[in-house]
C-alpha cells in the first residue's frame, strides 16, 4: 500500500501521522516541538518518530514522501524563514537538511496552508472555490484560497495575517514587532488577553492564582462556563478583534466562508458567538449575509497532517 507521512509543526507540538491518499491515518504520534534547541536534533527526533509509526503499521508499505506543514515555511525554497514561535532563528534549509536523513522526497508549506488543503480535500471545503482557513493555534495562521487556487504570491509568503497590525503601540509578536494580530487572536493572545483583565480589574476570577505557565484554553473556557467574568470578557474581546478583522479581510479576496481551526476554536460559543457578531456587524453593505463563519470540517481530524501529506499526492497525481 502507498502511504505518506504528514507533518505538522507547531509552536507547542509536533504531530506526526501516515496516511493514504483517502485521507485514512493509521499510525499518529506528537511531540514537544521545543525539546531540542538545535534543528539538526530535532530531525533526528522526527526520524526517529517516523520509524516507530511504521514500525507499528502491520502492512507492506510504500512511503512515497514526506509533506510538512510548518509556519513561516516558504513552499518555492523548502526553507523556513524567520518564524515568529519556533526556536530556529534565521532560514532554515528544512527540504535540504530532510534528504540528509531520508530517501524519500520531501515537501513543505505554511501550515495553515496545509490545513487549507485538507479542507479543501478532506474537510468542508470541497464545493467552495473562496474560503479561508484561520488557525488558532500558538499564532494565527491564515490559508487563502481565491478562485480554487491556494494563493502564494511572489515568493511562498502570502497569507500571513497573524501579523496584520491591529495597533501600533500594542502587544508585541515573536518578531518583535508590535500590535500584531496573533497576539491577540490565537491560544497565547487568550491568555495574554486574560491577564491583562486580571491585572485591571478587582473581579473575583477562578483564574486570578494561576500562573501564565499553567494556564491554558481549557481552562479558560471552563472558567467561562461557570460563569468567571474575566473569561468571558477575554472571550468577547478576542472573538470582537477577530471578527472586526475578518470583515477587513473579506476585502481582500470576498470569501464565501471562513473556517477556524486550531485550539481556540475548539472553543465553541464563547469564540463563535462573538466573532460572528462582530464579523457580521463590521461587514460593507454588500457583503453582508454573505459570508460564512464556520468550524473547520477537520477539528477533530488532523487538517494540517492530513493537508501536508496531501502535498505528496499532489506530487504524484501532477
Ligand atoms: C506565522 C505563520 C503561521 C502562523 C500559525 C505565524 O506566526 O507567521 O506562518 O502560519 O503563525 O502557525
Ligand atoms: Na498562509
Amino acid at each position: 500500500k502507498k502511504v505518506a507521512i504528514g507533518v505538522d509543526i507547531g509552536g507547542t507540538l509536533t504531530k506526526v501521522g501516515i496516511v493514504d491518499r483517502e485521507g485514512n491515518l493509521y499510525a499518529n504520534t506528537s511531540f514537544s516541538t521545543t525539546m531540542h534547541q538545535e534543528f539538526g536534533d530535532y530531525l533526528d527526533e522526527l526520524k526517529q518518530q517516523i520509524e516507530t509509526l511504521r514500525g507499528q503499521l502491520d502492512f507492506e508499505h510504500e512511503v512515497l514522501g514526506t509533506g510538512v506543514g510548518a509556519p513561516n515555511a516558504n513552499y518555492y525554497r523548502g526553507t523556513i524563514e524567520h518564524a515568529a514561535n519556533l526556536l530556529w532563528k534565521g532560514i532554515i534549509p528544512f527540504v535540504n537538511e530532510m534528504k540528509a536523513r531520508f530517501d524519500v522526497p520531501t515537501y513543505i508549506t505554511n501550515d495553515a496552508n496545509a490545513a487549507a488543503i485538507g479542507e479543501m480535500i478532506y474537510g468542508k471545503a470541497a464545493d467552495m472555490k473562496d474560503f479561508m482557513v484561520i488557525t488558532l493555534g500558538t499564532g494565527l495562521g491564515s490559508g487563502i484560497v481565491s478562485n480554487g487556487e491556494l494563493i502564494y504570491g511572489h515568493d511562498s509568503q502570502a497569507g500571513e495575517l497573524g501579523h496584520v497590525v491591529i495597533d501600533p503601540n500594542g502587544r508585541y509578536t515573536g518578531l518583535g514587532r508590535r500590535g500584531g494580530l496573533e497576539a491577540y487572536v490565537s491560544s497565547t493572545g487568550l491568555k495574554r488577553t486574560v491577564y491583562f483583565l486580571l491585572a485591571d480589574r478587582m473581579d473575583d476570577s477562578i483564574l486570578r492564582d494561576v500562573a501564565y505557565n499553567d494556564l491554558h484554553g481549557e481552562m479558560i473556557m471552563d472558567a467561562a462556563e461557570k460563569g468567571d467574568p474575566i473569561a468571558q470578557a477575554a472571550f468577547d474581546m478576542t472573538g470582537r478583534i477577530l471578527g472586526e478583522q475578518l470583515a477587513n479581510f473579506t476585502t481582500f479576496s470576498h470569501p464565501e466562508a471562513y473556517f477556524l481551526l486550531g485550539g481556540l476554536a475548539k472553543a465553541g460559543k464563547w469564540i463563535f458567538e462573538p466573532t460572528q457578531t462582530h464579523l457580521e456587524k463590521n461587514l460593507l453593505p454588500f457583503y453582508q449575509g454573505k459570508v460564512k463563519l464556520l468550524p473547520s470540517g477537520m477539528l477533530d481530524k488532523n487538517a494540517a497532517v492530513l493537508g501536508a501529506a496531501a502535498l505528496v499526492w499532489k506530487q504524484h497525481e501532477g
